[in-house]
């Protein structure tokens, strides 16, 4: 940060002219490209680790750091970061929000997800994406390779985490995708947008945990913040059908109480979202760099057993 607060400095009185070219066009000079993920608190983010070793696998010249931004001064602390020369920044908790605001094009994952979780400056122009829910499926689809096609879907939670998984999960044309909320209204609200903004005719419903009875699911996504205090939704173990999948898009936290549940039903098939963490980076990385970095080595370093 404070090596960052120094080169901006330099830069603007020595040497902006470099600064609007195009970086690597400047006879002689090549500048490293710069990223950062920024975010209040921002000292347990992986993102820096998961960039830096795409840029070194991909041979890109970047430098990726880490911004705390001050509650209140998100827009300041973007501005400072671009007129420094910055290309683009993720953006975590509790900025999604002023990310969603500070665009100037938001692309459609970022509109249906209502919140940003990557930027790429560009000129005057600040282009926003969410790639979360798209890090989600490449990771149950690629990754663990698990289809979701024709499957039945649940997903626990009603929240932000569930706004941004929802069209790239009914895109890969499940066979229903139900929604269950301990709010249900909230829930109801998420399956009246998806089914607006879906491209195809999934049937799509939200309910309380206790509408759910007795019905079975392939795949269970806990897309509550209730892994994070170590909760267990209301969820009964007959959720889960013969051969299905339990995934926890938190990440790090072992076997939380929802996977716990999964494995006490029988369910074999458990994962948390330490791929979706790595899938949506690349996604960025992708956007960014116009290359796409194997993500199977950084997988492999962040991985928390399950237990
Ligand atoms: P995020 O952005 O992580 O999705 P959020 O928008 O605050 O966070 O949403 C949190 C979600 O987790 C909500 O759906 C919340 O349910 P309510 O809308 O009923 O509050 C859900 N949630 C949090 N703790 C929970 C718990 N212990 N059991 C079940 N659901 C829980």
């Amino acid at each position: 940060m404070a090596a960052w607060g120094r080169l901006s400095l330099y830069c603007h009185e020595k040497l902006e002219p470099v600064f609007r070219r195009k970086p690597g066009t400047y006879p002689g000079i090549v500048m490293t490209d710069r990223y950062a993920v920024i975010g209040n608190p921002i000292e347990q983010s992986k993102s820096p680790l998961i960039h830096t070793a795409f840029a070194r696998v991909t041979g890109q010249d970047i430098d990726y750091g880490k911004l705390l931004g001050p509650l209140g001064g998100f827009a300041q602390a973007v501005d400072a970061f671009r007129a420094a020369g910055g290309r683009g920044m993720n953006v975590t908790a509790p900025f999604k929000l002023d990310a969603f605001a500070y665009a100037t094009d938001l692309a459609p994952s970022a509109q249906m997800a209502g919140a940003v979780n990557a930027m790429k400056f560009e000129g005057d122009r600040v282009y926003a994406e969410n790639f979360d829910g798209v890090g989600l499926v490449r990771d149950v689809v690629h990754n663990l390779a698990f289809p979701v096609r024709g499957k039945r879907v649940l997903v626990l939670g009603a929240g932000g985490a569930t706004r941004g998984a929802l069209l790239p999960l009914l895109a890969e044309q499940p066979a229903e995708l139900v929604i269950v909320n301990r709010t249900v209204a909230k829930a109801e609200e998420m399956a009246d947008l998806a089914r607006q903004h879906q491209s195809g005719s999934v049937p799509v419903r939200g309910v309380s945990y206790t509408d759910l009875g007795a019905q079975s699911f392939d795949v269970v996504f806990n897309a509550t913040s209730a892994s994070l205090t170590a909760q267990l939704p209301p969820l009964t173990a007959s959720a889960f059908a013969p051969g299905c999948l339990a995934y926890e898009l938190a990440y790090g936290k072992g076997l939380t109480p929802f996977l716990n549940l999964a494995q006490q039903a029988g369910v074999t098939h458990l994962a948390d979202g330490v791929g979706m963490l790595a899938e949506q980076a690349a996604e960025a990385f992708l956007w960014w760099r116009g290359v796409r970095p194997d993500t199977k080595d950084v997988i492999r370093q962040l991985t928390v057993p399950l237990g």
